[in-house]
């Protein structure tokens, strides 16, 4: 069963938090042997943005917060839960979501941080919504925010290009209609693929840094996502061309392009703004879901399907009807 039952969670705000700093492909072939038209052809990246120096997870999570929160228009201490899909916390512990949830004063709420890699925050609306449905929670306040730039590894090509820091948060509450809200979700995970995207030490390394085995994710997302997002729309009872927009995690134009293809389903359904951030990992869906919404292009009664994919390897699907 992957149907949400009990009551519909919807979303009452979204918001997005951008830091200021800018590196473009031209000051990436400063740092590493690379060069723009490569990163543009293969990645679709053309810049990214990082949190200015002291400037941690935290806080870009609780300025994303602030905006969601202000946008849904509740206060800090009617949320009953904070979820933070993180994979860059400041620290191990304390979780990002506690330090949060203190700054905001969210003095009613407990706090979670989940990590999932890139599929943080989609598994983190997953949570919030059965949460919401079994009726233990009544406003959830879910938060994606990365600051890779000190994990990334500055030497390494293959990876350095295409990470970039980012918030992105949206506030979940108790639909008034039926027919409004989120309807199914499915996380699955391919554990015995852990080793083709990690975070770890190495003899140049004291402190870890991202290590990924490009092709083989590139691979293993192109082979299995297509696969998997049918099956969780036959589950659901849509067609993928039934679904009148998706948000869908931004890691590399390529393999939105590839999946979109064996779906069968036209770009035209989807936002892409891997031009401006890069992989923002965990806030990549929160940013693309909030640009979505200020550009108008998720309407009323519009079937929206959730992609997301990660380090795990995790996989996560979720559908809504706004
Ligand atoms: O969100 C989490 C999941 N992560 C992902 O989804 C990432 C998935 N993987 C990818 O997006 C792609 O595999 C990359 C963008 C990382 C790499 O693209 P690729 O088309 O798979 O390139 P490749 O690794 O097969 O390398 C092709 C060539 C190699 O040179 P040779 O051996 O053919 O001479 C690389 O050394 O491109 C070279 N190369 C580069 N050249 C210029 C690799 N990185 C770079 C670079 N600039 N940054």
């Amino acid at each position: 069963m992957i149907k949400y039952m009990g009551r519909s969670a919807k979303i009452l705000g979204t918001s997005k938090y951008i830091p200021e700093k800018i590196v473009t492909n031209k000051d990436l072939e400063k740092i590493v042997d690379t060069n723009d038209e490569w990163i543009v052809e293969r990645t679709g990246i053309k810049k990214r943005h990082f949190a200015l120096e002291g400037e941690k997870c935290s806080d870009l999570a609780y300025r994303a917060a602030v905006l969601a929160l202000e946008d849904s228009g509740l206060a800090a201490d009617q949320i009953d839960m904070v979820l933070v899909g993180t994979n860059s916390p400041d620290t191990v512990f304390p979780s990002v979501s506690c330090k949060v949830q203190g700054m905001l004063g969210a003095v009613n709420a407990g706090a979670i941080d989940i990590q999932a890699g890139c599929t943080g925050s989609l598994t983190a609306l997953s949570v919030a919504a059965s949460g919401i449905a079994s009726g233990i929670w009544d406003k959830v306040l879910v938060i994606g925010a990365e600051v890779f730039k000190d994990i990334i590894d500055w030497t390494d090509r293959g990876t350095c290009i295409l990470f970039g820091d980012g918030a992105g948060a949206c506030v979940l509450g108790v639909s008034d209609s039926e027919a409004v809200g989120f309807k199914s979700t499915r996380l699955l995970a391919e554990g015995t693929s852990h080793g083709l995207l990690t975070l770890e030490c190495d003899e140049n390394h004291v402190t870890p840094v991202v290590k990924m085995k490009g092709n083989e994710v590139f691979r293993f997302v192109n082979t299995v996502m297509p696969k998997f997002i049918k099956k969780f729309c036959e589950d659901s009872d849509v067609k993928p061309e039934d679904i009148d927009f998706w948000v869908f995690h931004q890691a590399n134009t390529r393999i939105i392009d590839g999946v979109f293809k064996r779906l069968n389903v036209s770009q035209d359904k989807t936002l892409i703004n891997l031009p401006e951030y890069g992989n923002t990992s965990a806030a990549s869906l929160m940013i693309t879901l909030h640009e979505a919404v200020e550009a108008g292009r998720i309407k009323s009664g519009d079937k929206v399907c959730f992609v997301a994919f990660g380090a795990g390897m995790t996989l996560g699907a979720l559908l809504y009807e706004a």
